[in-house]
């Protein structure tokens, strides 16, 4: 009976979804760009700022607590990529049995077309699966309402200096 009356709506449905989405002027916008955590040197953007009296023994660092402020750039060299923007937040090492953060990042463009308008990312990053997805869960400016998602794929990774280089591709509606 209500797989029957679905039927029915079927065709109001399709016509009203892009009709209101028209309306509401609800944009989709794809954004890729390169997240650099810099660990080492004289000037890092990543900065351990806890952690449990467990953590040094773990193989995870689970209980790490990490506070970012890391360049966002167009391209994946970091010194010659023009800058977009800052990746500002924390990740917790959150995985006991595998390397595992919960990130809590605004994404606070500076340049360009988005430049002072931020986005709210959230999520569960496993970073050494291929491919992460994280929740796009805000945004202020041009991304009011957002809403959508994110996917982080490794792009350098130096296991002496802890230094990496991540593409991250927004898919955002608002
Ligand atoms: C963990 O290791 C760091 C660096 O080696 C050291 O400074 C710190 O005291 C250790 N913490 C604990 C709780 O063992
Ligand atoms: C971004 O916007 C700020 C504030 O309006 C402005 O000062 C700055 O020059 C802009 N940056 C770029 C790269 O356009």
């Amino acid at each position: 009976m209500a797989a029957a009356a679905l039927l029915l709506l079927l065709p109001i449905i399709m016509v009203a979804v892009p009709a209101a989405s028209a309306g509401g002027g609800e944009k989709s916008t794809h954004i890729k760009l390169y997240w650099h955590d810099v660990v080492s040197g004289p000037s890092p953007t990543a900065v351990p700022v806890a952690r449990a009296p467990a953590t040094n023994a773990s193989r995870t660092g689970f209980g790490a607590v990490v506070v970012i402020d890391d360049p966002l750039t167009q391209g994946p060299d970091r010194k010659t990529s023009k800058p977009l923007g800052r990746a500002q937040g924390t990740y917790i090492a959150a995985g006991k049995d595998e390397v595992s953060l919960a990130m809590n990042m605004n994404f606070v463009f500076q340049a360009g077309r988005y430049n002072g308008s931020t986005v709210a990312i959230m999520g569960r990053n496993a970073v050494f699966d291929a491919v992460r997805e994280m929740a796009i869960v805000g945004g202020t400016g041009v991304f009011r309402m957002a809403r959508g998602y994110a996917q982080a794929r490794t792009h350098t990774l130096d296991l002496k200096t802890g230094d990496a280089t991540v593409e991250y591709n927004l898919y955002i509606k608002h």
